[in-house]
């Protein structure tokens, strides 16, 4: 993408409604949302569901299209992204979407204890190299980050096409003792995987199709 059009993409973004856009200074403050994103924000007590990583926002969009009753917000630090599902959401007039950019490590400044009823990751950078484990964002320190702000029985989504992510994932959520309540190594080859994970998928899900990857999903529960 073009830097004028990443541009117009940001300024456009400014004018939303459902985009947030803090500082890092501004989240190392707290959020004023954190707490109070469905009070403020949605105006209602529904859940609260994430997608992060969320890039386009295709989960985001689509979800919250097939669950009016649920409130989602799609993270991620490239705003210019996001703005796709952004404006999706504001051209069809959907009140039950938001988007936020900022680093998911600071995903706590954001969400208070419990606020959160699932999350979705979404084909996230693998952070295959040994020096990029603190990256990736199903390890260790980031399934602790979520299960603060999850409530007690929150999900948790893992969709990728990387064998690495699913078995690295996979083998800690065993290691660590956290639930597995599901996983399938190829959705579309094994039948069983719950319709949303094969009806929806992201950008970059498109481009792994067409090289023939096997896609994987994982559903689980941070102990
Ligand atoms: C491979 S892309 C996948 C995007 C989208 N989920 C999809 O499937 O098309 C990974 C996305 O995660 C975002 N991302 C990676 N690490 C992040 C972090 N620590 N904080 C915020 N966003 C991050 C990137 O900006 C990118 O948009």
């Amino acid at each position: 993408m073009g830097s004028k059009n990443k541009l117009k993409r940001f300024r456009e973004n400014e004018t939303f409604d459902n985009v947030f856009q803090p500082t890092r200074e501004e989240m190392l403050e707290n959020l004023p949302q954190k707490g109070n994103w469905g009070k403020e924000v949605f105006k209602n007590d529904n859940p609260i569901i994430l997608e992060l990583g969320c890039g386009k926002g295709e989960y985001t969009v689509e979800l919250a299209k097939r669950f009016p009753e649920k409130n989602f917000i799609g993270i991620d630090i490239k705003g210019a992204r996001f703005w796709r599902g952004a404006k999706t959401a504001v051209d069809s007039g959907m009140k039950n979407v938001a988007f936020l950019r900022t680093q998911i490590e600071l995903i706590e400044y954001a969400f208070a204890q419990g606020e959160v009823s699932e999350i979705w990751i979404t084909f996230p950078d693998p952070q295959i190299k040994y020096k990029r484990t603190k990256h990736r964002l199903t390890n260790s320190e980031f399934l602790q980050r979520y299960k603060r702000i999850l409530k007690e029985d929150g999900i948790m989504n893992l969709k990728t096409d990387s064998e690495f992510m699913h078995g690295y994932t996979l083998g800690l959520l065993h290691g660590e003792g956290h639930e597995v309540l599901y996983a399938n190594h190829h959705v579309y080859k094994n039948e069983g995987a719950p319709a949303v994970v094969t009806e929806i998928q992201t950008f970059y899900e498109s481009q792994y199709l067409e090289q023939n990857k096997a896609i994987t999903y994982i559903q689980f529960r941070i102990k």
